[in-house]
């Protein structure tokens, strides 16, 4: 097996990562230079498809303030976030999207070159910056992955690794991370890659659940090593629904409608023609979106259909063409022209708000491991994601971390003890077979089945169990124990470790908060409509 030695492993090329990389490559003393890992290529992660924005707290926004992004974040979380990381990542907003700008993101702009800000669920103010229209995360990730590719100062210090899945982390008899061993999916050849820093930010986890807005390669795999190597992990119970996927019959693929096609004014329709957030909710279509996905969830069920309608014809046509283009573009795509036809849509697994337990600079429970981005569980989202807040606590955290690592010895370390030598030795002997394809997929459907029908947005403990029972069924045929020898059966390994700490986190939490719902809660009986007019007046629910 190969060896090799970097002072930073960056495993992920979303936007946490990314940008983790330039920073550290413009401030930071690299003896042994960066390594940037990723399974697919250098452009894809789940950031680029994120739409409806960033959250910038700007001084330039005069209705907006941090204490007020603060207390709609709190809100939105239920309580549950923690207080001194919203502040911290509300203030910092504004140097974040300054240093976006700077590494040429193009947010849109009015005509008078000022930035223009969108609105979406639970934001009691327009604060979200957009480019591109409905591209934002697009827009991010290009010029990050620009400035990582061509600009010389930058690139020189990082080497990068595509097609390449980090399948185990080397942990000490200290609790101490000392680099990964990495899987090359073409060559099908392991490397063991020593570092005195790694970082996790391989995004979420999205792939748990038959239906979701997240790209392929969201399957949890920071996560899931993040687990396996004895790291603190926490909130897993929480599950962002995003209310709004296209939903067409016999295609379980789910684009998303962002959000902010409801903050320019579309609205939820039921079949009887009922705009019926209203008798949900007093922030309406706006609600946060734990709120709107359970009533979304609540007509389904009234209605006896799978999914609503989202009519969009309530914005100007040549404003929609304009703000969304893709999302016109691909309902156009699906045969739904939106400016004459309402959009179909249900809800879909968007967001993973739980994760490796950090601090706001990343570090998790094992020495020398950081965490960032969906990943990482800083505690900013509580029991429920303000809407645009994950691409910024990307770049508020990515950027605290290599702030505190400009004072570390980047230095590797020559003397490797006897945990880590016989991981590297089992992985070296290894001469498993490939597990038949047909098994793989036959094993990924049958977890995003169970954990779609009894870990979705309404659960109690009966589905929970019976989940838990099909994983460790699914796990057991698999055999966790076993080398895997594909990146296929790679990513079925980490699915099942994420979908067992889903629903271990929501079999504990038996009281319903936020994106967790259980109809069996002491204080929440179904039906689900039952509880979001309880909470129509927007009070949160202590755990
Ligand atoms: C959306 O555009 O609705 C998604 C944005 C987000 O998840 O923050």
């Amino acid at each position: 097996m190969k060896h090799s030695k970097y002072s930073v492993i960056i495993v992920g090329s979303g936007v946490a990562g990314l940008y983790a990389a330039i920073k550290l490559s413009e401030n930071v003393t690299l003896p042994d230079g960066i390594l940037l890992v990723t399974k697919s290529q250098l452009s894809e992660s789940n950031s680029r498809y994120a739409q409806g924005g960033i959250v910038g707290v700007l001084p330039e926004n005069k209705k907006d303030s941090v204490s007020l992004h603060v207390a709609d974040t709190l809100k939105a979380g239920c309580g549950l976030s923690d207080l001194n990381v919203v502040k911290f990542i509300s203030e910092n907003s504004r140097f974040a999207i300054q240093d976006l700008i700077e590494y040429g993101v193009n947010f849109d702009r009015n005509e008078n070159r000022e930035l223009t800000f969108t609105l979406e669920g639970a934001h009691s103010v327009r604060r979200i910056l957009h480019a591109g229209g409905d591209a934002t995360g697009f827009s991010i990730e290009k010029a990050l992955v620009q400035k990582v590719q061509s600009d010389q100062s930058v690139s020189r210090n990082i080497s990068i690794y595509e097609q390449t899945h980090a399948v185990e982390l080397l942990v000490d008899s200290k609790r101490q991370c000392r680099g990964i061993i990495a899987f090359n999916e073409i060559t099908r050849e392991y490397e063991t890659i020593y570092a005195p820093v790694t970082i996790l930010a391989t995004g979420g986890t999205g792939q748990v659940y038959k239906y979701t807005t997240n790209p392929s390669v969201a399957t949890g795999d920071g996560l899931a090593l993040a687990i396996r190597a004895g790291a603190e992990i926490k909130d897993m119970e929480f599950i962002q629904f995003h209310p709004t996927a296209l939903s067409i019959d016999n295609d379980e693929s789910r684009f998303l409608i962002s959000e902010s096609v409801r903050g320019e004014g579309a609205k939820l329709i039921n079949k009887d023609g009922e705009y019926f957030m209203e008798r949900y909710h007093e922030q309406k279509d706006l609600a946060s979106r734990d709120i709107v996905t359970r009533s979304i969830y609540a007509e389904m069920k009234k209605t006896g259909t799978n999914k609503v309608h989202l009519d969009a014809t309530l914005i100007p046509v040549e404003t929609f063409k304009s703000r969304f283009p893709n999302i016109y573009a691909s309902c156009l795509k699906a045969g739904i022209d939106v400016t004459k036809d309402y959009i179909p849509v249900s809800p879909a697994a968007h967001y993973c708000m739980g994760g490796v337990k950090t601090s706001v600079d990343g570090h998790t429970s094992l020495k020398n491991l950081y965490a960032i981005g969906e990943v990482a569980c800083t505690s900013l989202h509580g029991a429920n994601r303000l809407a645009s807040n994950s691409l910024l606590e990307c770049v508020v955290t990515a950027y605290e971390l290599v702030n505190k690592l400009s004072f570390a010895n980047l230095q590797n370390s020559e003397v490797i003890d006897d945990s880590i030598m016989s991981l590297i030795k089992l992985y070296e002997s290894n001469e498993e077979e490939i597990r038949p394809e047909e098994y793989t997929d036959k094993y990924i459907t049958a977890i995003k089945d169970t954990m779609w029908k009894n870990v979705g947005i309404v659960r109690d403990e009966t589905s929970l169990l019976t989940a838990l029972s099909d994983i460790n069924k699914i796990a057991t045929a698999f055999d966790l124990n076993k080398i895997c020898s594909t990146a296929k059966e790679y990513e079925v390994r980490n699915l099942i470790y994420v979908a067992k700490s889903i629903i271990n986190a929501a079999l504990k939490r038996k009281t319903s908060i936020g994106a967790h719902y259980r109809s069996d809660s002491v204080e929440c009986t179904e039906p689900a409509a039952q509880i979001i007019k309880e909470r129509s007046d927007g009070s949160t629910v202590t755990a």
